[in-house]
C-alpha cells in the first residue's frame, strides 16, 4: 500500500511529511526507498530500457526525493541539486545576457556571491533593493527584469517580505517570483500557495535536519518551468548522490517534529535574550515589534528556531567572547540541524558581502547568529546565560 502523490497532497502536513516519496520497492517490498547507487543502466536494445539511461539524467532515489520535495510544498514538481547554491545557479540560467533580477539587500552571502561575482560576468543584472517594502520592488521593475529573488525571513537579519504582495506585482509585470523558503520550510510557510513561481531550499538545512548532507532544491508548478529547469539540471549536471538523496527523504519524515520543537526553543531563547542586560538587539521575527511580524503571522505558521543578536558592546572582541564560550552551541556555519549552532555572519558565512554594503544594510560586525537545536531549552539558556556571563 501506498499513497499516490494527489492523494496525499490533500491530507494534513504530518502525513504528507512521513509517507512523501514513498513507495514499497517493487522488486522487494523494501519500505525504505533503496539507494540506487548506479551511474547507468542496461537497455535490451539501443533506446529500448526501463526509462533510466543515465544517472545524470534520472535516478530512481532522487526522482523519490523529487517527488518528495513537490508533495511537502503543495507543488507539482521537485527536482533535487548537488547543493543549495547549485538550486539558486540553476533558476539564474534561466535568464539571457541584458536581463535584471531584483533581489533583496540581505540574503545569504554565498547567494550574494553568486549573483555578484559569477552571474553579473555574464551580463545578468542584479538590483538589490530593501524588498520588505513591497513598493520597492514595484518600482525597481523595468521591461528588462525577468526575476525577482525573495529571500524571506532573510539570512540573517530576520527581515520578512510579503510573498502574496510581491506575488501580485510579479504577476502583473509578467516576471518570475522565486522564493528561498530554506529559513522557514514548508512546515512553517509554503510560498507556491501565495503565488510564487519558483521555490527554492537549501536541503542542506531543516530538510535533511542532521547536519549530514549538502544538497539544494526547486519546487515549482508549471509544467514548463519544469522542463526548463530539468533541461538545466542535466545538461549543467548539479545532481545529488543518490545517498544523499536518501538521507534527505529520511530528513523530511521527522520534519514537523523537529519544526515544533525548534520553535518552541526558539521563543524561549528569544524572549530569553531580550530580556539579558548584556543584550542590545534580538532580531526574531515572532515579536510583536519585529517591523514585519503582521505580514510574518499572515504567511508563516509558527516563527522557527533562527534569530541573531547584537551586545550592548558592540565590538568584535566581545561578540568573539561568546561565540568561543558556548559549549552546547557549537561555532560553525550551517543550520537547522538538530544540535544548536552559532555563528558569526561578518567573518563566516557573510564574509563574502563587502564590509561598507553588510554594514549600510545593518549586518554589523558584532552580529551574532542562532541555530537553535531540539536539545533542552533549559539547558541552552543555561549555556547562553554563562557565555554571555
Ligand atoms: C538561506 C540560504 N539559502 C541558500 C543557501 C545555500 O545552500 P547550500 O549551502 O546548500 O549550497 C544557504 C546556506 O547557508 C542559506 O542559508
Amino acid at each position: 500500500m501506498s499513497s499516490d502523490k494527489n492523494e496525499l497532497q490533500s491530507m494534513k502536513q504530518a502525513t504528507r511529511f512521513i509517507h512523501a516519496g514513498a513507495h514499497p520497492d517493487p522488486s522487494t517490498g523494501a519500505i525504505m526507498t533503496p539507494i540506487f547507487q548506479t551511474s547507468t543502466y542496461v537497455q535490451e536494445a539501443p533506446g529500448k530500457h526501463k526509462g533510466y539511461e543515465y544517472a545524470r539524467s534520472q535516478n530512481p532515489t532522487r526522482q523519490a526525493l523529487e517527488e518528495a520535495l513537490a508533495v511537502i510544498e503543495n507543488g507539482k514538481y521537485g527536482l533535487a541539486f548537488g547543493s543549495g547554491v547549485a538550486a539558486t545557479d540553476a533558476v539564474i540560467k534561466l535568464l539571457n545576457p541584458g536581463d535584471e533580477v531584483i533581489c533583496g539587500n540581505d540574503m545569504y552571502g554565498g547567494t550574494y556571491r553568486l549573483f555578484s561575482k559569477i552571474f553579473s560576468r555574464f551580463g545578468i543584472q542584479f538590483k538589490y533593493i530593501d524588498t520588505c517594502k513591497s513598493e520597492n520592488v514595484h518600482a525597481a521593475i523595468t521591461p528588462q527584469t525577468k526575476l525577482i529573488w525573495i529571500e524571506t525571513p532573510t539570512n540573517p537579519l530576520m527581515n520578512v517580505s510579503d510573498i502574496r504582495a510581491i506575488a501580485a506585482i510579479a504577476k502583473k509585470a509578467n516576471v518570475l517570483l522565486c522564493v528561498d523558503n530554506t529559513f522557514a520550510t514548508p512546515y512553517l510557510q509554503n510560498p507556491l500557495d501565495m503565488g510564487a513561481d519558483i521555490v527554492m531550499h537549501s536541503a542542506t538545512k531543516y530538510l535533511g535536519g542532521h547536519s549530514d548532507v549538502i544538497q539544494g532544491a526547486l519546487i515549482m508548478n508549471n509544467p514548463e518551468l519544469r522542463e526548463q529547469l530539468y533541461f538545466i539540471q542535466k545538461s549543467c549536471g548539479a545532481v545529488p548522490g543518490p545517498l544523499d538523496c536518501f538521507l534527505v527523504l529520511r530528513g523530511i519524515k521527522t520534519l514537523h517534529v523537529r519544526m515544533k520543537q525548534h520553535c518552541e526553543n526558539g521563543r524561549k531563547i528569544a524572549h530569553f535574550l531580550r530580556q539579558h542586560p548584556k543584550v542590545d538587539k534580538v532580531l526574531w521575527c515572532g515579536f510583536e515589534d519585529h517591523p514585519q511580524f503582521e505580514v510574518a503571522k499572515s504567511q508563516m505558521r509558527d516563527f522557527g528556531g533562527m534569530m541573531s543578536f547584537t551586545l550592548k558592546d558592540d565590538s568584535v572582541d566581545a561578540a568573539t567572547k561568546v561565540l568561543c564560550s558556548t559549549k552546547l552551541f557549537s561555532l560553525a556555519e550551517s543550520l537547522g540541524g538538530v544540535e544548536s549552532l552559532i555563528n558569526h555572519p561578518a567573518s563566516m558565512t557573510h564574509a563574502s558581502i563587502p564590509r561598507e554594503e553588510r554594514i549600510k544594510n545593518g549586518l554589523t560586525d558584532g552580529l551574532i547568529r542562532l541555530s537553535v537545536g531540539i536539545e533542552d531549552a533549559d539547558d541552552l539558556i543555561a549555556d547562553l546565560a554563562q557565555a554571555i556571563g
